[in-house]
C-alpha cells in the first residue's frame, strides 16, 4: 500500500512566552484533524507539541507536496491561531508568514517534511521533532544513523545495509542541493554538513533499494522571512528496522547531546536535551533546545502508538549530561561560543551600536 506521512508544524502560539502550547490550541488542531479523517482526505492522524510548536502527523494517500492537505494544515493553524488569540498567547500566529494560502505551505512559515512510501510488512517509524533550534540539528544524528558504525552496527554487520546510504545535502543559504554517497564520500560529506548553519541533510536513502529512509524540514524561518521570525524548530521522519537501521541505533546519537544553535532569542548555542513529549516545555533561558521522538507502526496507514521513546529511563544520564553542558555554556553569558557568531544571531543591536559609535572609531594605522 502506498501512503504518504506528512509532518507540518507551525509556533502560532506560545504558554506561557516560548515555552509550551496551549491544550485549547491542540484541542482545536484535534478537532480540524479529526473532521478531515471523516471526510476520507486523512487516513490517520497524530496531533502533538513540542514546546511552542504545534505538530500535525497526518497519513495520506495524496502524494507530498498535495495542495489538499497542506491547506488542510494551513487552515488547522489558522483555526488554532484564532484560538491563540482569544487566550492572546504570545505570538499568535507568528509562523504564519502570510495572509493567503497558495497552493504549498513551504515557503509561508510552517515546517514541512514528508515521505510518499510503500508501506512495508511491518513499518516501524520515528518522528523527531525539535524546538528552539534549526533543521541543521539533525545533520550530525543523521550521520550517526545512517553512515557511523560507532553508532549503527548494522552498517558493518546487517547484509541488506552493508552498501551503505545518501544524503542529500541543502545550501539553505544558496538553495543548492548535492547527493553524496556513504561510505565512499563521508569526508566530503563532512566538510559541508559539519557547518550545519548553512547546510542541512534534507534526505537519506538507502543505496541499494534507492527507498526513503530519513526526510527533515530544512525551512530556515529567517531567510524565507528575511528579518527573525525564530528558529525554524525542525522535523525528521526516520524509518527504522530491517534494511534500515535499527530503532535503538535511530535513536542512539541522542544519548549524547550535541550543541545546537537557537537557544535565547535564537542567538545562542546550547545542548539538545532528548526528554519526553510533557517535558518539552523550554523554561531555562528559553530552553534548553528539546528533542522528543515518538515512535509509530503504520498499519493500512493507520498510526499505531505513539510510543514517547525519550520517556525511557536510559535517557536520564543524556538529559542530565545536557543540564551539565547548559550550566557550563551559560557560563558565557553574551560571550562566544554561548552566543552565536554575529552573522548567525537572530536578534542584533550591532548595525545601530556601530552607526552610534562610527565617529569614535579611530583609525589603527
Ligand atoms: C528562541 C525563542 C525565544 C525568544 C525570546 C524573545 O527561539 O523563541 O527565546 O526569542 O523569548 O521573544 P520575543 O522577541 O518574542 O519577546
Ligand atoms: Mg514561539
Ligand atoms: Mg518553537
Amino acid at each position: 500500500m502506498r501512503i504518504t506521512l506528512s509532518v507540518i508544524k507551525a509556533d502560532i502560539g506560545g504558554y506561557v512566552g516560548h515555552s509550551e502550547s496551549h491544550p485549547d490550541v491542540l484541542a482545536k488542531a484535534d478537532e480540524c484533524m479529526a473532521k478531515a479523517k471523516g471526510d476520507g482526505l486523512l487516513i490517520d492522524y497524530h496531533v502533538t507539541k513540542c514546546g511552542d510548536d504545534l505538530q500535525l502527523i497526518m497519513v495520506h494517500q495524496e502524494g507530498e507536496e498535495s495542495e489538499k492537505i497542506h491547506k488542510l494544515a494551513w487552515d488547522t493553524f489558522i483555526a488554532g491561531t484564532d484560538v491563540a488569540k482569544k487566550l492572546k498567547l504570545y505570538g499568535a500566529g507568528q509562523d504564519l508568514l502570510s495572509d493567503a494560502f497558495s497552493g504549498n505551505v513551504k515557503g509561508m512559515g510552517p515546517g514541512v517534511a514528508e515521505m510518499e512510501i510503500e508501506e512495508r510488512k511491518s513499518e516501524p517509524v520515528i518522528i523527531f521533532m525539535a524546538d528552539k533550534t534549526s533543521s541543521g540539528a539533525w545533520n550530525m544524528p543523521l550521520y550517526k544513523m545512517f553512515a557511523d558504525p560507532f553508532n549503527t552496527i548494522g552498517l558493518v554487520i546487517a547484509p541488506n545495509m552493508h552498501t551503505g546510504f545518501a544524503f542529500e545535502v541543502h545550501d539553505v543559504k544558496e538553495s543548492k542541493k548535492i547527493t553524496l554517497n556513504t561510505p565512499e564520500e563521508i569526508y566530503d560529506l563532512l566538510v559541508f554538513i559539519g557547518a550545519p548553519s548553512r547546510y542541512a541533510v534534507k534526505a537519506v536513502h538507502s543505496r541499494e533499494t534507492e527507498e526513503i529512509a530519513a526526510v527533515s524540514s530544512t525551512q530556515r524561518l529567517s531567510l524565507i522571512a528575511g528579518r527573525y521570525v525564530g528558529k525554524d524548530d525542525p522535523v525528521c521522519i526516520v524509518r527504522t528496522q530491517a534494511q534500515f537501521p535499527a530503532v535503538g541505533e535511530v535513536l542512539e546519537p541522542f544519548a549524547s547531546p550535541i550543541l545546537v544553535e537557537g537557544w535565547m532569542r535564537g542567538s545562542h548555542m546550547g545542548p539538545l536535551m532528548p526528554v519526553s513529549v510533557p517535558d518539552s516545555t523550554p523554561a531555562r533561558f528559553d530552553g534548553p533546545p528539546r528533542v522528543i521522538g515518538l515512535g509509530f507502526q503504520l498499519s493500512g496507514g493507520i498510526l499505531i502508538g505513539p510510543r514517547d521513546m525519550f520517556a525511557d529511563k536510559s535517557f536520564n544520564l543524556a538529559r542530565h549530561q545536557a543540564n551539565e553542558m547548559a550550566d557550563m555554556m551559560r557560563r558565557h553569558g553574551p560571550f562566544e561560543p554561548h552566543r552565536l557568531p554575529l552573522d548567525e544571531m537572530e536578534y542584533t543591536t550591532m548595525p545601530q551600536v556601530a552607526k552610534k559609535l562610527e565617529g569614535r572609531f579611530i583609525d589603527l594605522d
